[in-house]
Parts: structure tokens; C-alpha cells; sequence
């Protein structure tokens, strides 16, 4: 662990709560990992450990009000912001991601969150009762869509003596997190990776459409996991109601199987890897018909559906030295099929998940895949949540593209 966090900035936003005084511990460590750190506090934190510890740990003046005392110099929050690698705000109060939530700039703390271009994780930290409120949840959450990574508080006894949860995180766990934070994210450093999310819709007339429940959880895990460790993500999308939270992520939405191949192929050229786990139609209507289809004109319905093109064999046709890697949803011979699927679209790998399992597929927080090489390496992975699934896949990926 020594010098791991070498040559990162870091800033250290602390917030008035009696966890404070961990923050003492957690800059030492940071410092000792080799981190340059500026520390930035609210006011109230200064009630409760002093800058003087602060600036005798990180070597450096502690920023907390917006000019200087002593000079009245400006202190400039966008600078700080863009001098960071990461921003880790650690306690943060329920009055701190109340204000981040809201961008309510009335400290030099919030004001650097609002300027950071990093990353920024936070280590919340409160009595149980304002954890669990419905405003802090809320607060949590929209931290949390836009991407703030919340280091969760653990249960024990609080400062009040109650026990329950909001003690925030102990320093070496939460330096733990950050030296996994930037070693993933150099792994992908200089990477072009192309992701297809979701099902696609194919238009029978103005209000139907043939589909399916991908409900897109799957690649946008994917797209979320490649683009934290350094790589540029186009996430060509089909029609989900998800976010993408990461600025590393370029997305595209489409809506037809048509369009994902457009969208697919034209960033494919410019990508190192693909990873395609959208479910896309393999069927359209012949024709969509312009009008809403009346049901009194007709005794029923018949629709001529054409073959869409396969995405994943097109760009097996032109991969060259680029990695693809392909998806497998079955409900039979799962096996025997995922083989097949790899050979004629040309995968160096493909992801079998079974229907047949209630943990895994279609709309699921979880899934449970086996991960097949093109050199005949197979792993079977227990269920997992989505999330985890795709840092195997993505660790797999790392194996054949580096
Ligand atoms: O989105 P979620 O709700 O999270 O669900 C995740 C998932 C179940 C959709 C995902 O895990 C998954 O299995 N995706 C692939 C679904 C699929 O269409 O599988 P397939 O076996 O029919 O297709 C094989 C491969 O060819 C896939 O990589 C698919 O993207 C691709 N394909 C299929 C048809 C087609 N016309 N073009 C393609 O590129």
C-alpha cells in the first residue's frame, strides 16, 4: 500500500461532525500513500478539529473560507476543482449533501464540489435517525445519479449513543477505496470500448412495436465499470429509461435493431473493443405502416416480419485485431449454442446467461454468467449483482486486450 496514491492530488473536504476528528487519520494515511492533499473545511468543522492539525499533516494552509485572513487573497474553488484527481469529502454531514444535492454555494467546500472536474466520493456520517430520513435518502441518491460515489456508513454506537447506522467509514477502509479507485482506473487508460445496451423496438405502426425486457441494467454496468478504469465508453443505447453517470461515457440512443448497427458500426471503426449485450430483435415488420392500425377494418392480423441484421456478426466480419465479445441469453442446450454463437459471429468471447436461472437475464439486479474464451478457457461465476458481473467481464476483457 505504500506510495500507491504517489503522485495524486487529492482534496480532503471535511464537514462539521464529530467523525472529524477521524479525518486526522485519514489524511495521514493518504500522505503517507504519497498523496499531495488539500484540505478544504466547512466552518463547522473547524469546531471540531483545528486547522493547525490539518496544516501540520498535509504540509499545506487549509482552505476554508473563500478569501485568505491574513492577505484577504482570493482563494480560487476552481482551481482547487481542477487540480484534483479525486475529491474525497469525508465526514459529510446531512447539512453538506443536502447542499451538494441542491448546489447550495455558500461555503468553500460546496464550491469546489460544484468546480470539481474529478471524481468525487463521500464518507457520510450522522446520527441514524437523519441517515434514514426520506431527505437525506433522497439527497443520497441524487448524489449518487450524478455520480458521487458514497462511501457507505457503517452501524455501531453513534456519538449520541444510540446504535444503528451512520458511523462514517473507518480512514483505512476509505483509503482502501481510494487506491482501488485509481488503480482501476488506469487499467483501461487509452481504450476505445464500444457497449450495446438494452432491447431495441421495432415499429409496427405509430403506437406499437415489437420488443423485449432488456431493461439495459446489464450494459450500462458495463459501460459504468470500463469507463472507471480509464476508458472512453460509446454506449449505444436502445430505448431504457436508465442514466449514465460517468463523463467518460459517450451515449447514443437508438430505438430499431437498424439503428444500433448504424450507430455500432460507425463507432466500432474508431474502438479498441465491443462488448454487445443488447438484446436486439432479430425480427421486424416488413413494413410499418404509417397510420394507427384500426382493429375495426380487420378480423385479425397478420404481420410479414424480415430478418434483422446481426450487429455482433457485421463487425465479427471487419474486427481485425479489435476484441469483440458477445452475449449469449438462452433458455436450452445453453451451451452447445453459446459455442456456436461465438464461432460464426467471430467472438474472442462470449457471455452465456441461462433464462433458465431465476437469478439471472432479462431486468434482474443480478445475473449469473459463464464467460467462454475463443481458446476454449471457461469460467462459471456464481450469481452476482450486475455490477460484479461486469467487473469479471471486464477483467476478462483485460486479459486479451492488454
Ligand atoms: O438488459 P438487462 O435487463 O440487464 O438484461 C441483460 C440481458 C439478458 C439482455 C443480457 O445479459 C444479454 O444476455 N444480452 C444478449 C441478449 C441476446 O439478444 O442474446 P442472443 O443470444 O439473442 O444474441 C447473441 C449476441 O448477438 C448478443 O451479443 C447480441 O447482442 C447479438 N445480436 C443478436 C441479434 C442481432 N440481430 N444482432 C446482434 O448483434
Amino acid at each position: 500500500m505504500e506510495q500507491a496514491l504517489k503522485g495524486k492530488h487529492i482534496v480532503l473536504g471535511i464537514s462539521g461532525g464529530i467523525a472529524a476528528y477521524k479525518s486526522a487519520f485519514l489524511l495521514r494515511l493518504f500522505i503517507k500513500a504519497g498523496a499531495e492533499v488539500q484540505v478544504v473545511i466547512t466552518p463547522n468543522g473547524k469546531e471540531f478539529i483545528t486547522p493547525a492539525t490539518l496544516a501540520a499533516l498535509s504540509g499545506k494552509p487549509v482552505v476554508s473560507e473563500f478569501f485568505a485572513a491574513n492577505t484577504g487573497e482570493w482563494h480560487s474553488h476552481v482551481d482547487l476543482g481542477l487540480w484534483s484527481d479525486l475529491m474525497v469529502i469525508a465526514p459529510a454531514t446531512a447539512s453538506t449533501i443536502g447542499k451538494m444535492a441542491n448546489g447550495v454555494a455558500d461555503n468553500m467546500l460546496i464550491t469546489t464540489y460544484l468546480s470539481a472536474k474529478s471524481p468525487v466520493m463521500i464518507a457520510p456520517a450522522m446520527d441514524l435517525d437523519m441517515w434514514a430520513h426520506p431527505s437525506t435518502q433522497r439527497n443520497i441518491a441524487t448524489l449518487e445519479s450524478y455520480g458521487v460515489e458514497i462511501i457507505q456508513p457503517g452501524a455501531g454506537e453513534l456519538a449520541s449513543h444510540l446504535v444503528g447506522k451512520g458511523r462514517m467509514e473507518e480512514p483505512d477502509e476509505i483509503l482502501k477505496r481510494v487506491i482501488e479507485h485509481f488503480s482501476q482506473r488506469d487499467s483501461l487508460r487509452g481504450k476505445k470500448i464500444l457497449v450495446t445496451a438494452g432491447p431495441t423496438y421495432e415499429n409496427i405502426d405509430p403506437v406499437r412495436f415489437i420488443g423485449n425486457y432488456s431493461s439495459g441494467k446489464m450494459g450500462f454496468a458495463i459501460a459504468e465499470e470500463a469507463a472507471s478504469r480509464g476508458a472512453e465508453v460509446i454506449l449505444v443505447a436502445g430505448p431504457v429509461s436508465l442514466e449514465t453517470r460517468h463523463p467518460r461515457i459517450s451515449r447514443i440512443n437508438v430505438r430499431s435493431a437498424r439503428q444500433m448497427l448504424e450507430a455500432a458500426q460507425d463507432a466500432f471503426e474508431e474502438c479498441d473493443a465491443a462488448i454487445l449485450s443488447a438484446a436486439v430483435a432479430d425480427y421486424a415488420p416488413e413494413e410499418c405502416c404509417d397510420t394507427k392500425l384500426k382493429r375495426e377494418n380487420t378480423d385479425g392480423l397478420t404481420l410479414k416480419l424480415v430478418k434483422n441484421p446481426d450487429i455482433a456478426a457485421t463487425l465479427g466480419d471487419k474486427k481485425g485485431n479489435k476484441i469483440l465479445v458477445g452475449f449469449a441469453l438462452e433458455t436450452d442446450h445453453e451451451h452447445d449454442n453459446a459455442l456456436k454463437k461465438m464461432k460464426s459471429k467471430k467472438l474472442d468471447m462470449i457471455v452465456l446467461n441461462s433464462l433458465q436461472n431465476p437469478l439471472a437475464g432479462f431486468n434482474k439486479d443480478t445475473n449469473q454468467v459463464t464467460i467462454i474464451k475463443a481458446d476454449g478457457k471457461e469460467t462459471e461465476y456464481p450469481a452476482k449483482s450486475k455490477k460484479d458481473v461486469a467487473v469479471d467481464i471486464l477483467d476478462e476483457l483485460e486479459s486479451v486486450i492488454n
